[in-house]
């Protein structure tokens, strides 16, 4: 077992360049497992490659219990006029990839995964990424269980009841954080019950220079269930992949503070399975398999943002790095379009339904504000710069 790696300090970052030669070979050894011989390879900028894989033959299948899984290329009931009709396939995706990166048909592309990633992902099992595994209310009169819980901070709006998943249009920013820290924003869908039976998924964007050794922001994903505990991107059995375009950990385009905004439009909804959706194209799945209390529904959404630090350094800038009551055109970051999927329509949920908190209001500010035509939906900013003490 790799988890040795982290045994040293409470959740403190190796540093890959630091492994001892043991454990590089152990890495090593699971990189093979996890890597599956390429049909095709694509070496892009940010020293990233892209592999296609067959399909049949993605790491996902490693897992115990996907011995006999049937894949599915597409959700059976989202339908596209479900997810907002003709208006919503107008709103083209932009490009994040160059446009010859294509896999052929039985195939399907995934980022390969380095030895950073392996660290990286280890540390957020660690931690059990800390997504919040109660609602925000619970949490201000409940004080944090456990001292990792303590070094991360939340800022989130939530939608503590019955649903099958949700989705939200974010601008993606790429605040700055050092090695052994993290930046993140995304959709969390969980099923809120008992921290140990707590489960989740949550997909966004991540700045992880440790991960990345870049300020860049990065489409990231990470799952969590008991017993079969989960992980980032494609860093353990589990993630189904379907799409030939777009693979998780891919770098995004960060947004220009009071100028031009970069976007990223995000769903997870269950049709049978988990699905993970990027525009009007479906990524992959979680096979509800993994999950237990998820395994039907979730009753918590929560969409925000998590900021991580070592115990003895300062906390970093999340999202633009600034505070949302200083500006919020072109200067905060946001999430809009914040719907519920209930099974049949995607849907704004009631205003009175949702609840806004965060753990350290001194460092990190929320606003919300409405959308200036029918049905007004909420607009949620978020951020600050910041560098206070844990
Ligand atoms: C933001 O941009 C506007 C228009 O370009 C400019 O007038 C303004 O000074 C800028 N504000 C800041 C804080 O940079
Ligand atoms: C989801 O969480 C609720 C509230 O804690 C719990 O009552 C329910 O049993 C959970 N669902 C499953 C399938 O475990």
């Amino acid at each position: 077992m790799i988890l040795a790696l982290l045994l040293g300090g409470a959740h403190a970052v190796k540093e890959w360049k630091t492994l001892s030669e043991e454990e590089n070979l152990e890495m090593e050894a699971q990189l093979k497992v996890i890597n599956k011989p390429p049909i095709k390879s694509f070496q892009i900028e940010h020293g990233d490659i892209l592999d296609c894989i067959d399909i049949y033959q993605q790491h996902a299948f490693d897992h115990p219990f996907l011995k006999d899984h049937k894949i599915q290329m597409r959700p059976k009931r989202i339908q596209n006029e479900m997810m907002g009709g003709k208006a919503s396939l107008k709103t083209k995706p932009p490009r994040f990839l160059p446009k010859n990166i294509r896999c052929p048909p039985g195939s399907v592309l995934v980022k390969r995964t380095t030895k950073e990633d392996l660290i990286i992902s280890k540390e957020k099992k660690a931690l059990r990424l800390n997504h919040p595994t109660k609602s925000q209310l619970q949490r201000l009169v409940v004080p944090a269980a456990n001292a990792e819980e303590k070094n991360s901070v939340n800022v989130v709006i939530e939608y503590p009841n019955q649903n099958f998943g949700a989705q939200a249009t974010m601008n993606v920013w790429n605040p700055s954080v050092s090695n052994g820290q993290y930046s993140e924003a995304s959709v969390w869908i969980e099923n809120d019950s008992s921290p140990e039976k707590g489960e989740a998924i949550t997909a966004g964007w991540m700045v992880d220079p440790n991960l990345f050794k870049s300020n860049k922001p990065r489409l990231f994903s990470y799952w969590d269930a008991i017993p079969n505990k989960g992980c980032a991107n494609y860093d353990c059995p589990g993630f189904v992949q379907v799409s030939r375009e777009i693979s998780l950990g891919i770098v995004l385009q960060s947004s220009i503070y009071n100028g031009t905004q970069q976007e990223i439009k995000i769903g997870i909804f269950k049709d049978g399975e988990w699905w993970l959706k990027f525009y009007d194209k479906f990524i992959g799945y979680w096979p509800q398999k993994l999950f237990s209390s998820m395994k039907d529904a979730s009753n918590l959404v929560f969409w925000g943002a998590q900021v991580h630090s070592p115990p003895n350094e300062p906390f970093p800038a999340m999202g633009s790095g600034h505070f949302p009551d200083d500006g919020v055109d072109g200067k905060s970051a946001y999430f809009k379009k914040m719907q519920i999927w209930d099974s049949v329509n995607l849907v704004y949920p009631e205003d009175k339904s949702l609840i806004m908190g965060t753990d350290k209001p001194e460092c990190y500010h929320y606003l919300k504000l409405y959308e200036g035509v029918a049905p007004f939906p909420p607009l949620f900013f978020y951020g600050g710069p910041g560098q206070c003490k844990h």
